[in-house]
């Protein structure tokens, strides 16, 4: 993922976006100076980092099965754990961000696209621990660890399903009334973005958000973003570079930000 074109577009993002203080929307100001900026450590973060800490020291040897973009960084078909955790985990402060969205946006079922070995899976369980968490893994030995993970955690809520984005998410789709809460960490190809993001749609409920991992990690995912906000159903949309928020909240001029995270 590092290379130059990506660094540019970081620095790009420094220059051209904006802290809370730059944003008049009541709606974005409060979720960029309460939920997005709050950097305080809290209690519930520290058992999941410890399971972290656990993953990162995993000696145990798994075969992966790729179903997705796959590492620009180790391509071999076996891997140790802990090299996986290093690469293909969300790093805390994004992982808790996404537990702070969840906690605010408290939908009754969040949905996961891509719980490699679940951190953030634990993360969303435990920010809506009245809700439920279904989160779509393709490889079974990572989902084998992910579950071990989650069941070590205590955690109940969270429905680890194994198999293909592609098959698995009309199932989903299909089986819930509205989407409250969508979180698409896995496949970075422009045209599986999009065909997510299609599937999603009809259902994203007014209140609904639709989070995207790795908007600028490659040309494809940089155009499925463009693509994403100017969808005519979007209404607002926040680019905080290394994810991008998506509402199509009604009675909202279309708004796009640029968010310094
Ligand atoms: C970046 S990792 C997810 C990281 C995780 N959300 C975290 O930070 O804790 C992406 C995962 O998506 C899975 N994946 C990619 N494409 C997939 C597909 N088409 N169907 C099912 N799983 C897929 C990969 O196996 C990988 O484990």
């Amino acid at each position: 993922m590092l290379n130059l074109q990506f660094a540019a577009d970081y620095i790009r993002h420094r220059f051209s976006s904006k802290t809370r203080h730059g944003v008049h929307s009541p709606f974005v100001y409060k979720l960029v100076d309460e939920i997005i900026y709050d950097f305080h450590a809290k209690e519930i973060y520290h058992s999941v980092e410890q399971a972290r800490e656990g993953l990162l020291k995993d000696e145990r040897v798994i075969t992966i099965t790729d179903l997705g973009a796959g590492s620009q960084l180790n391509t071999n078909r076996q891997k140790q754990v802990k090299t996986l955790a290093k690469n293909a985990l969300k790093p805390a402060r994004l992982a808790q961000l996404i537990y702070r969205l969840a906690h605010y946006f408290n939908p009754a079922t969040a949905i996961e696209l891509g719980t490699c070995l679940g951190i953030t899976t634990a993360y969303l369980a435990k920010a809506i621990p009245k809700g439920n968490v279904i989160s779509v893994e393709g490889c079974p030995q990572t989902a084998a660890v992910a579950a071990e993970n989650l069941e070590n955690l205590g955690i109940k809520n969270a429905d680890l399903r194994v198999g293909n984005f592609d098959t698995l998410l009309p199932e989903i789709i299909n089986s819930e009334e509205v989407l409250d809460f969508v979180f698409i960490d896995g496949n970075h190809r422009k045209e599986a973005t999009l065909d997510y993001f299609k599937a999603c749609l009809p259902k994203l409920s007014a209140n609904g958000i639709m989070i995207f991992d790795d908007i600028y990690w490659s040309r494809g995912m940089k155009e499925a973003w463009q693509e994403i906000k100017d969808h005519p159903r979007v209404t607002l949309s926040i680019d905080l570079f290394w994810i991008g928020l998506v509402f199509v909240r009604p009675g909202q001029v279309k708004e796009h930000f640029k968010i310094r995270f």
